[in-house]
């Protein structure tokens, strides 16, 4: 099997891509991926000089590349991941998640409907169904109701893509699911951040009184659901993919300290992010149900692993919090005193 990866040098994409040339899921695998802050080949350095791999740099949103790029490659399937993919970033400056999360979608899908590819996936998000009260889960019929300019963006475009199936019949499915960790993760997501800012002894930024809550889903799994909805998931059709582990953020950052030996002294309160979600929660049945698949990792496993990654890898933290990442960061901090 021949496949188009986007977003392949991302955090989530990447596990993709090293797992699918590994796991033997694909003989070859392009990776298209335009390199922004959070795109690093770093991150597919494991499959680099695998024969089935290659690599374009290329933006998604551009209709004419991407419909020249899928006619030259001829792949079984396009696995969609590239997206803006922080929701703080689309709060400070919505444009870019906006464009790349749905014209990008909308590029690729019109490339897709035109050379006739077989299967596509697109990767999204548990954050369509906004904040769920206790004690629901949302299956895939729930209501959409966002609240960033990122998760209204990826709804937009988990819709654009359905319609690619109702009106072109273009063999598309898509995959909701909740906050992904692991080793490579970008430190600007809850998890890597209060690693990385935990091993440097730095402050531990919890918005409001951090019992927002959210599903932890460890990489590898969501990489194996996203394989099984490739092979295995029908057109048209969501599925749902959770951890089964639902934690308030105050608790996964003391379980962070706990486990890299730092005191509780580090846990700095700052001020809410604007429309922040309350609880995400989402159920699996219907992926576990039609695919078999399920979540292997459990979360302290999980945990203890991306740690000894973020431990093993600083020079990979010092690389990718380069001058842009700074200015991020105190952009996004300054105001949550
Ligand atoms: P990421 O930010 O780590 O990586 C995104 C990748 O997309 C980067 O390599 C970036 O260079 C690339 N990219 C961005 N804009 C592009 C463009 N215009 N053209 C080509 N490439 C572009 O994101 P991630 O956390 O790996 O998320 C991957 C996908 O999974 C996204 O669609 C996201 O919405 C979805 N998702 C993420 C999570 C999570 O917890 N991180 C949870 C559920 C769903
Ligand atoms: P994040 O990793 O940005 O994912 P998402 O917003 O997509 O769920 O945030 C996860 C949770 O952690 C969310 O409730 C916001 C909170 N959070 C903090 O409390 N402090 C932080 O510095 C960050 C980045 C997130």
């Amino acid at each position: 099997m021949k496949l188009v990866v986007t977003g392949g040098a991302g955090f989530i994409g990447s596990c993709f891509v090293r797992m699918a040339l590994h796991e033997k899921w694909a003989d070859n695998v392009v990776n298209v991926d335009k390199l922004t802050y959070a795109g690093n080949l770093e991150n597919v350095q494991p499959v680099a000089e695998h024969p089935g791999y290659s690599f374009v740099q290329a933006d998604i949103c551009d209709g004419v590349g991407m419909g020249e790029l899928l006619e030259r490659e001829a792949p079984d399937a396009v696995v969609h991941f590239a997206a803006e993919s922080h929701v703080d970033r689309s709060i400070h400056s919505p444009a870019a998640a906006i464009h790349t999360n749905f014209n990008g979608t909308f590029s690729l899908l019109e490339a897709a409907r035109r050379s006739g590819i077989v299967r596509f996936v697109h990767v999204s998000t548990d954050e369509v169904y906004g904040s769920i009260p206790v004690p629901y889960e949302a299956d895939e019929k729930f209501p959409l109701q966002t609240s960033s300019p990122y998760s209204a963006s990826k709804a937009g475009s988990d819709l654009l893509a359905l319609s690619y199936f109702t009106t072109y019949e273009l063999n598309v499915s898509v995959t909701r699911a909740s906050n992904n960790y692991g080793p490579y993760q970008f430190p600007e997501k809850l998890i890597p951040l209060m690693i990385s800012n935990a091993l440097e002894d730095r402050p531990l930024p919890v918005y409001g009184d951090g019992q927002q809550v959210r599903d932890w889903l460890f990489v590898e799994d969501h990489c194996r659901a996203v394989h099984a909805v490739l092979k295995k998931g029908e057109p048209g059709e969501i599925y749902n993919v959770g951890g089964n582990c639902s934690l308030p953020n105050l608790e996964v950052v003391r379980r962070i300290l706990q486990a890299t030996g730092k005191p509780e002294t580090l846990i700095t309160r700052v001020t809410d992010r604007p429309g922040h979600d309350r609880r995400y929660a989402l159920t699996n049945e219907k992926l576990t149900r039609t695919t078999g698949w399920e979540p292997r990792m459990d979360f302290d496993t999980g945990l203890r692993v991306t740690i000894d990654w973020y431990r093993h890898n600083r020079s990979w933290i010092d690389r990718v919090k380069s001058g842009e990442y700074r200015r991020f960061y105190e952009l996004n901090y300054a105001d949550r005193k």
